[in-house]
């Protein structure tokens, strides 16, 4: 019986290959740090069955049409705002995502940004490689406090919840806001629900966990910066989109927020000009939130399993309904 034919857009581990291989005809992008440019991917995608992809990908009408026989998009991505799923579901192609197995190592690397921005680990350590610590006196890069601060949700879904226990570690007060109130989170992690205005009101940390959709697009911008406390700090592990970048500036520049810890863009790879990457008080990071040796393992094998029950007529764990 002939094999399904699939295309993986990056270079993934070669254990993964060699599952997908055992059921179908794999063909895979060599390079692993270079995006298949877009005129190859739509060439490539002709006769595939299956696309095994990930968040540097635009799969949209346009690449579908040029993938008839297409039956299954697979992300190695628990978001998947960089597919156009109604233009899948129109012509009956299902997506697949990886969610659960990123969780704690998102978690992680969210509380490491919090804590990173908030007590100025990247500033300090330049400080010191660059000669500036000359003595030590009271006032030197003081920071905002972890401990027993109000650290505010938006999107209490799996990483949101890994997010708060992290942070009753911390004795903090966890407030939340989300599309549905999440009963769990209350009774088992005491986050508290509250209304967007007072979580941005209220909160010394303001993180956002939640997808990226047209309806979340800018979801933080002036209005929303101008109700944060002058001592507050944005971190962003989700999606750019979901910050106006420009207001988020102006808001730093004003002292409207104190800081800014940044693992996403609106457009990424960031470019080097861009104005928040000028501000001592914005840590920046390269979209990482995932990247453990052992969840990016991890999610590289579900999104293959997620594929094989595609094209092998089983239905996928992790099947995109948004
Ligand atoms: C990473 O950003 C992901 O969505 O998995």
């Amino acid at each position: 019986m002939t094999k399904p034919k699939i295309l993986i857009t990056r270079k993934i581990h070669s254990q993964v290959v060699d599952f997908l291989n055992e059921y179908c005809e794999v063909e895979m992008w060599s390079e692993e740090q270079t995006v298949m440019p877009r005129e190859t991917l739509l060439k490539k995608v002709t006769d595939i069955e299956g696309l095994y992809c990930f968040i540097s990908d635009t799969i949209d009408a346009e690449l579908l049409d040029a993938a008839p026989q297409l039956k299954v998009v697979s992300n190695m991505a628990v978001g998947y705002n960089n597919i156009d799923v109604k233009a899948c579901q129109a012509r009956h192609i299902t997506v697949t995502n990886t969610p659960g197995v990123l969780t704690d190592t998102t978690a992680d690397l969210t509380f490491a940004l919090l804590m990173a921005t908030s007590r100025r680990l990247l500033e300090a350590s330049d400080y010191l490689r660059k000669g500036k610590w000359q003595s030590w006196y009271p006032t030197q890069l003081t920071g905002q406090d972890i401990s027993g601060a109000t650290l505010g949700i938006f999107g209490m879904g799996r990483i949101g919840e890994a997010l708060a226990k992290r942070a009753n570690g911390f004795d903090m007060k966890i407030l939340y806001h989300n599309r549905h109130r999440n009963e769990q989170a209350e009774k088992t992690l005491g986050a508290m629900y509250v209304s967007k205005e007072e979580l941005l009101q209220e909160a010394d940390f303001v993180c956002l966990l939640m997808p990226y959709s047209e309806e979340t697009r800018n979801f933080i911008a002036k209005e929303e910066l101008q109700l944060m406390k002058p001592s507050a700090i944005l971190i962003n592990t989700a999606r750019g989109g979901i910050v106006n970048e420009e207001d988020l500036y102006d808001a730093l520049i004003q002292k409207q927020i104190w800081a800014a810890g940044l693992d996403v863009f609106e457009k990424e790879p960031v470019r080097l000009n861009h104005p928040l990457l000028r501000l001592p008080n914005v840590v920046t990071l390269p979209h990482i939130g995932s990247a453990s040796i052992a969840t990016r393992l991890n999610m590289a094998k579900l999104a293959a399993e997620n594929l094989v029950d595609a094209v092998t007529g089983k239905t996928p764990k992790h099947v995109v309904r948004p």
